[in-house]
């Protein structure tokens, strides 16, 4: 995995991270590792002294998200199949690398989104990493510039990735719809629908060894469920991809636009990205190292 230095961390980056930690109730350092970081305030019966993340089972990460069962999650068939679904679906499945994948989009006219969007906005981070980030869909800083969550809400992600030491190198980041929706509306069922067969392949061709699944319009059209994000954030699903040989753990997390309205919500968002992390380490999954 790629290395960032620290000279390329720019002191407003180090600010706006230490203002993301003080937001989560995070006030004590437990290491030089950058995951490595206390727990919230409010997180239950936490010792005073604060212990590695690994170390102090039972953990209050542990206690709502990580406690409830993973759930087995098939592939999705969503309301609105029609023609170009069907096509969606045939294109999709013809595509054996990510480039063959971007460019079969590109030409793909069965998304009626395309029509008003600037661009199609396929992907950003690094197509090797262990985590995959799914949104929701482009926003008009995206459309404008053809890459997922560069807007506010990406800053906002790219710090919540940074407290756990994830960076754009060690994640790939993509959205269920590749064009923006007009005003910002959230994408219908049916763009939904016909986008479905693209992400899926999408994540089959990456291979993530853990999926994120990022607001609830995401986790619903990935993992089916009509569950609130508040009700399934921080827990597990497995979820089944017919052209991958094993389910992909998924996670859903808050929407980091979410987050920017509900600035109160960050402490959860905290825990859920402890449960990530441990996760990771289990799965030997990769850091940024700063050195
Ligand atoms: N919100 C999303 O869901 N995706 C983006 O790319 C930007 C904002």
């Amino acid at each position: 995995m790629d290395r960032i230095s620290e000279s390329a961390v720019q002191p407003a980056e180090i600010i706006a991270l230490l203002r993301w930690y003080q937001d989560a109730g995070v006030d004590e350092s437990i290491g030089d590792d950058p995951g490595a970081l206390g727990r919230p305030r409010t997180a239950g019966p936490a010792p005073m002294a604060m212990a590695p993340v690994q170390a102090a089972p039972p953990q209050p990460v542990q206690s709502t998200p990580a406690a409830a069962p993973v759930r087995a999650v098939a592939a999705t068939v969503l309301p609105g199949s029609d023609a170009a679904t069907g096509d969606a679906r045939r294109i999709a499945a013809g595509c054996n690398t990510l480039e063959e994948l971007a460019a079969a989009l590109a030409a793909f006219d069965g998304c009626g989104l395309k029509a008003t969007a600037t661009q199609m906005v396929f992907a950003d981070g690094n197509p090797e990493a262990d985590i995959m980030i799914v949104g929701e869909a482009p926003g008009a800083e995206e459309d404008r510039l053809g890459k997922p969550f560069v807007g506010q809400s990406g800053k906002l992600l790219d710090r919540m990735l940074a407290a756990i030491g994830l960076d754009r190198t060690t994640v790939y980041i993509s959205n269920i719809v590749n064009w923006r929706p007009p005003g910002n509306r959230q994408p219908n069922a049916s763009e939904i629908a016909i986008s479905l067969p693209f992400i899926e392949r999408h994540i089959a061709l990456m291979q993530p060894k853990i999926l994120l699944c990022a607001g609830g319009t995401s986790a619903a059209a990935l993992l089916a469920t009509r569950e609130g994000i508040t009700r399934i954030h921080g827990r597990w699903y497995d979820r089944s991809f017919p052209d991958l040989p094993a389910p992909v753990p998924t996670m859903p997390i808050y929407h980091p636009a979410f987050i920017l309205r509900q600035p109160g919500m960050k402490r959860d968002v905290w825990r859920d990205l402890l449960v990530l992390k441990r996760r990771m380490q289990e799965l030997g999954c990769g850091f940024a190292s700063v050195t």
